[in-house]
C-alpha cells in the first residue's frame, strides 16, 4: 500500500491505495480558518500537523493492515501559503494562505520593481495569492517577525518536516512562490536580492517523488505507521490533481471544480510566452510543466448561493431543480466574481452579478445561472489555452463539478469538448498516492502508474444546439466584466 495526504484549506484527507490504484480506505480531519480582518485568511500550521497525525492514525486503525505493508507516503498541499520558521524551526506567526488578499500593494511593488523580468524568471504575474507578496507584507508590517525568520516553507512542507525532520520544498510548489526561476529550476537570486531576501531563507529544492527519509519514531508511534514507511516530497495540489487525473503528456487537459476552479493543460513548450494570462508552473513529473487558469470562486459561488438563498435545500435538491430549466436559464446570467477573480481578469476588487432577471425567474433559474456562470468563467481559461495553440477536444473533469451529471453535461456544452469522468476519482490525494507509488518503485514512470490506477467511468459529448446557444451567451457574459469593473473600485 501507499498513502496520499492531501493538505487542503478546510481539511486534510488521507487515502490508503493498493497496487491496482484502488482506494482501500480514506479519512479526513478538518481544521479552522481564521479571518481576523476582511481579506485576511490564516491557519495555524500546528492544526495541519495535528489534523494530519489524527487522520493517519484513524486511517491505520480502520484499515487494519500491518504497518509494514505501507511502503510509502506522499503529499499534496494547498499552494502559496507562507510559513515562517525561526532559528529553532519554530513557527513565528500563523500561516498566510493562498486566498488571503491583503497584498495588493506588495503585488504592485513587485511588478514595478521587476518589470518584464518577473514574467521571464518566475513565469507568472504578481497576484495577491502568491507567496512573495506575503513575505513583503510581513517585511513591511511585522519587521520583528521578518527579523526572526530563518527559513520559509509552504504548508505541506511544514507538515512533511514535522513527520520526517527534513526541511525542503518541491519544484511544483516552489513555482507558486514567485521566487523560483521556473524553467531553470533554481531559486532566483535576482528576485531575492531585489527585495533584500537572503538566500539562506530558501529551503532546499527537491523533486516531488524524491525520497526524503522515513517517519520519525515519535510520529510512527503516534500514528501506528512504521518508521520504515518512506516519505516522498509531494507536490502542489494542482500538480497532484493533474497527476491524479492522468494529465501527464502534451494534449491532456483537466477541469477541476472545488472551492476554486482550475483549467489545466500539460505544457511542453517552456519557451512560449503566455504574457502572464495563465499560471505557468513546474509539474510534479520531472522537468515537465503545466499551464492553468483559475476561477477563484467556483464551488464557492454555489456554496454562497445555497447558504444565502437555499439553506433548506441539499446540494442535490438545489441541482435537481436546475434540470427543469433550459440551457441559458431563460436569459439570466451570473458572473462568479464574488471574492474577486484571477483568470482572465487578475482583479481582487471585481464583484459578481446577476443580469437579466425576469419576474418569472424562480430559485432553479438562479441556481442554473450560477452553474453556468462558473462554467463560463472556466471557458475563458479554455479559450486562452486554445488561443495558445492547444487543441482541446477532451477534458478530464474532477472535483465537486464532476459529481453531478447536469454539471458534467454543461461543461461539455460550454467548453464544446468531450468531458471524461473517472471511476473512483480522488483528486489531489490520488496524485499524492501516485507520487508515493512511483517513488516506491512500483512503476517505471508516473504515466505507467496512471495507466494502472486511473480508469475512465463515463464521457459526455457536447450537444451542437446547446453549444451554439452557450456560445452566444458567452459573448454577452464576457462583456459583463468590463461593464461592471468600476462598481467596486
Ligand atoms: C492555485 C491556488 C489554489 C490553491 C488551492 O494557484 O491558489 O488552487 O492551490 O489550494
Amino acid at each position: 500500500y501507499v498513502i496520499g495526504v492531501d493538505l487542503g484549506t478546510s481539511a486534510v484527507k488521507t487515502v490508503l491505495v493498493d497496487k491496482q490504484g484502488n482506494i482501500a480506505y480514506e479519512t479526513s480531519e478538518s481544521y479552522p480558518l481564521s479571518q481576523p480582518k476582511a481579506g485576511y485568511s490564516e491557519q495555524s500550521p500546528e492544526d495541519w500537523v495535528k489534523g494530519t497525525l489524527t487522520s493517519l492514525r484513524r486511517l491505520v486503525e480502520i484499515a487494519g493492515v500491518s504497518s509494514e505493508e505501507i511502503e510509502g507516503l506522499s503529499f499534496s498541499g494547498q499552494m502559496h501559503g507562507l510559513v515562517l520558521l525561526d532559528g529553532d524551526n519554530k513557527v513565528i506567526r500563523p500561516a498566510i494562505l493562498w486566498n488571503d488578499t491583503r497584498t495588493s500593494k506588495q503585488c504592485r511593488r513587485i511588478e514595478e520593481t521587476l518589470g518584464d523580468e518577473l514574467l521571464q524568471i518566475a513565469r507568472n504575474r504578481a497576484l495577491e495569492g502568491f507567496t512573495l507578496p506575503k513575505i513583503l507584507w510581513v517585511q513591511e508590517h511585522e519587521p520583528e517577525h521578518m527579523a526572526a525568520t530563518r527559513l520559509f516553507l509552504l504548508p505541506k512542507d511544514y507538515v512533511r518536516y514535522q513527520l520526517t525532520g527534513d526541511l525542503a520544498m518541491d519544484y511544483s510548489d516552489a513555482a507558486g512562490t514567485l521566487l523560483l526561476d521556473v524553467t531553470g529550476k533554481q531559486w532566483s537570486e535576482k528576485i531575492a536580492s531585489a527585495f533584500d531576501l537572503p538566500m539562506s531563507l530558501f529551503p532546499r529544492l527537491i523533486e516531488s517523488f524524491e525520497d526524503v527519509g522515513g517517519l520519525l519514531p515519535e510520529v510512527a508511534e503516534q500514528t501506528g505507521l512504521s518508521v520504515n514507511t518512506r516519505v516522498y516530497g509531494g507536490g502542489a495540489d494542482n500538480a497532484c490533481g493533474a497527476i491524479g487525473a492522468g494529465i501527464l503528456s502534451e494534449g491532456q487537459t483537466m477541469c477541476s471544480i472545488g472551492t476554486s476552479g482550475v483549467v489545466l493543460s500539460y505544457e511542453e513548450r517552456k519557451d512560449l510566452d503566455f504574457a502572464g494570462k495563465v499560471h505557468f508552473f513546474n509539474h510534479s513529473e520531472q522537468d515537465a510543466f503545466y499551464i492553468m487558469g483559475v476561477t477563484l470562486a467556483a464551488g464557492y459561488s454555489l456554496e454562497w448561493f445555497r447558504s444565502a438563498f437555499g439553506k433548506d435545500l441539499s446540494f442535490d435538491q438545489l441541482l435537481h431543480g436546475v434540470n427543469n430549466v433550459a440551457a441559458g436559464a431563460e436569459g439570466l446570467l451570473f458572473t462568479p466574481y464574488i471574492v474577486g477573480e484571477r483568470t482572465p481578469h487578475p482583479d481582487a476588487d471585481i464583484r459578481g452579478s446577476f443580469i437579466g432577471i425576469d419576474a418569472a425567474h424562480k430559485l432553479p433559474h438562479f441556481a442554473r445561472a450560477v452553474l453556468e456562470g462558473i462554467t463560463f468563467s472556466l471557458r475563458e481559461s479554455i479559450d486562452i489555452l486554445r488561443e495558445s495553440g492547444k487543441n482541446i477536444t477532451s477534458v478530464v473533469s474532477i472535483g465537486g463539478g464532476a459529481k453531478n451529471e447536469t454539471w458534467l453535461q454543461m461543461q461539455a456544452d460550454i467548453f464544446n469538448a468531450e468531458i471524461v469522468r473517472l471511476e473512483n476519482e480522488q483528486g489531489p490525494a490520488m496524485g499524492a498516492a501516485m507520487l508515493a507509488a512511483y517513488g516506491s518503485g512500483w512503476f517505471p514512470s508516473l504515466q505507467d502508474c496512471a495507466e494502472t490506477f486511473l480508469r475512465p467511468a463515463k464521457s459526455y459529448q457536447p450537444d451542437a444546439e446547446r453549444a451554439e446557444k452557450y456560445d452566444q451567451l458567452f459573448a454577452i457574459y464576457q462583456d459583463i466584466y468590463t461593464q461592471t469593473a468600476e462598481l467596486n473600485k
